[in-house]
């Protein structure tokens, strides 16, 4: 059973959070319990999004004509990330890279599958979209929860049963410094903009024996900030956000300041990861 099953998830007061419980129980307890508290805050916290909206940077596909929300809800979800570096001639083309978003409301494939065969629990998945990989983890039997800011991902995950908090990686999140496994897949390492911020994040987040999985550009060297927009074919626009893309040799070297190495670097399905540990 799922530590975090949406089944209590809006029901704090019956959430079996038990007084005298020890050991594991106990554990589970506390995991439960914190929980509760955070889904209570969150609902109070979804009431403050349009005052976020303009506080806050802009994220992955958001704002403008929502190209994200849309391709989650839609059939026809091809997406075109336009990349420019900061300081790049307003002259210069964008770099322009596809992305298959029916593969975020998919289920996991084999190579997703295969990240949380090696992995405790409990999973935090960071920006986990539609939640496929918390679906995953669930079915490998660990506990696992996922954070995402797009309203739209939440939602969908939410009416598929899944735990999901609707907040930023950089707000507060329960069990800080007690995940055993963190994710960042399909590109998350860009979450932010600052691959340097979101490592020292991730360090703060992991229990002291637990993992990282990052997917990594294909290029080992490849480090590139940018502003990001994404689009569609229908002519849907985001506003522009914060984003990056890291190799295995670059993130290893950007990694080693937030206090982690590398533990396994391998390819697989045309993809390339990374499993990091603290140093
Ligand atoms: C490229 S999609 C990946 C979706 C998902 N990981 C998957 O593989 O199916 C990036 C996701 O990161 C989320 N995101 C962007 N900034 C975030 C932040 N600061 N905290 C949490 N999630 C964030 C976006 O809303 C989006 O769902």
């Amino acid at each position: 059973m799922s530590l975090v099953s949406p089944r209590f998830w809006d029901q704090p007061g019956k959430w079996p959070v038990s007084e005298g419980a020890v050991g594991a129980d106990r554990f589970v307890s506390e995991f439960v319990g914190q929980l509760v508290a955070h889904a209570a805050a969150d609902r109070s916290a979804a009431d403050q999004t349009t005052t976020d909206r303009f506080r806050r940077p802009t994220t992955f596909g958001s704002g403008g004509s929502e190209p994200y929300a849309q391709a989650l809800q839609s059939d026809d979800n091809v997406l075109y990330l336009h990349g420019r570096r900061h300081d790049a001639d307003p002259e210069t083309a964008a770099s322009v890279s596809t992305m298959h978003a029916g593969r975020w409301s998919a289920g996991a494939d084999a190579t997703d599958r295969s990240l949380l065969a090696v992995v405790a629990g409990p999973v935090l998945d960071i920006g986990c979209g539609p939640g496929r990989m918390i679906r995953a983890a669930m079915n490998e039997g660990l506990d696992a929860l996922g954070v995402d800011v797009s309203p739209t991902a939440v939602r969908i995950a939410l009416a598929a049963g899944l735990a999901v908090l609707h907040r930023s990686v950089f707000d507060h999140i329960p069990l800080a410094g007690t995940w055993a496994t963190l994710l960042l897949v399909d590109g998350n390492i860009g979450i932010g903009g600052d691959p340097d911020a979101l490592l020292e994040r991730c360090a703060a987040l992991l229990a002291p024996d637990g993992v990282l999985v990052v997917e990594v550009h294909r290029d080992p060297e490849h480090d590139l900030a940018y502003v990001g927009t994404l689009h569609d074919a229908a002519g849907h626009t985001s506003d522009a956000f914060p984003w990056a893309e890291l190799g295995v040799n670059a993130l290893c070297r950007r990694a080693a300041k937030a206090g982690l190495t590398p533990v396994a670097e391998w390819s697989r399905g045309g993809r390339a990861f990374a499993r990091l540990a603290r140093a």
